[in-house]
């Protein structure tokens, strides 16, 4: 899928480009915003056009724990029908927030009929393997993975935003950024002007990209970190919290500390 707003085309790779603020199109009502989006926020034509196919209208969440939490915090007052949840076995048949568990992994293919969207709801600190495999298995069964951007989040109608992102409560994404699949932008962090994530990227709490910075598969950069701009973080990296990162990290370590610096090997796990 690759949208417009405004006119001006998204990043490469899946890009759903977010803005538009001018466009009604979509809206089922005062209060609420384009099915795309789930947000409340309006959004630019092309997104209104696939809210009126009504692909988004019921959202099963992957992942019932902490992320979840903020997940729930992101799309109360949005436009979704109807509002589900997959988790262990043991907890079906138990709420979030008032937000049923319908079943398991498991019961994915049997849901398709009830769900036309699905979200990764299940968080993670490096081991980012779980939420692909995850993504993998429903987007087989036909769900569409849409973003998820909370209302009071910022993202620039210049920025690009891949299937399955979720933007978290206070968060920045300036201009010209890039995000990839199934990312991560945790609550409050800060992407700023032309930052380029990977697929499965979790940029942590409070964490801060300056400009320019790019961000390899799956890697996680630490609460409340600041990378120097035009940084390259390599995949399958973790970076540590509040670690302050001047110098470009290589694959598949664990990093961290004032400044930087590559504590040890990780595993592709
Ligand atoms: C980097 C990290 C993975 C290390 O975890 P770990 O291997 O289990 O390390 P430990 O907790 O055993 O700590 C080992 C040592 O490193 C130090 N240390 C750990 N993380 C550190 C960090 N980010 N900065 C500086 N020192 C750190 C510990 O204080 C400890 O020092 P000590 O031996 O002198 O007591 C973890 O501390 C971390 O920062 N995880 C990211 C958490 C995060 O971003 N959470 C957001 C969730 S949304």
């Amino acid at each position: 899928m690759h949208l417009r707003a405004n006119g001006r085309t998204g990043s490469e790779g899946g890009a759903i480009a977010m803005g538009g603020e001018d466009c009604a199109v979509g809206r089922e009502g005062g209060e609420m915003g384009c099915a795309v989006c789930g947000t409340g926020r309006e959004v630019c034509e092309d997104c209104g056009e696939a809210c009126k196919a009504g692909r988004a209208s019921d959202l099963l969440l992957l992942g019932g724990g902490g992320h979840c939490l903020s997940v729930l915090e992101a799309i109360y007052g949005g436009a979704y029908r109807r509002v589900a949840i997959v988790d262990l076995p043991a907890r079906a048949g138990t709420a979030v927030h008032g937000v049923p568990v319908v079943g398991c992994d498991a019961d994915l293919q049997e849901l398709r009929r009830e769900f036309g969207s699905a979200f990764v709801s299940l968080g993670s600190v490096g081991n980012w393997r779980r939420r692909e495999e995850l993504f993998r298995r429903a987007a087989a069964f036909g769900y569409a993975f849409l973003p998820i951007v909370h209302p009071k989040a910022n993202v620039s109608r210049y920025a690009a935003l891949s299937e399955g992102v979720f933007v978290g409560m206070g968060a920045q994404v300036n201009a010209d950024c890039a995000v990839g699949l199934m990312c991560i932008v945790n609550t409050g962090s800060v992407l700023d002007h032309e930052c380029t994530l990977s697929p499965f990227v979790h940029i942590a709490p409070g964490a801060a990209l300056c400009g320019h910075v790019t961000v390899g598969l799956g890697s996680h950069v630490g609460a409340g970190s600041v990378v120097r701009q035009n940084i390259a973080i390599g995949e399958n990296v973790l970076i540590g919290v509040g670690s302050v990162v001047t110098r470009d990290i290589p694959d598949n370590v664990v990093a961290y500390g004032n400044p930087c610096r590559v504590i040890r090997g990780k595993e592709w796990s």
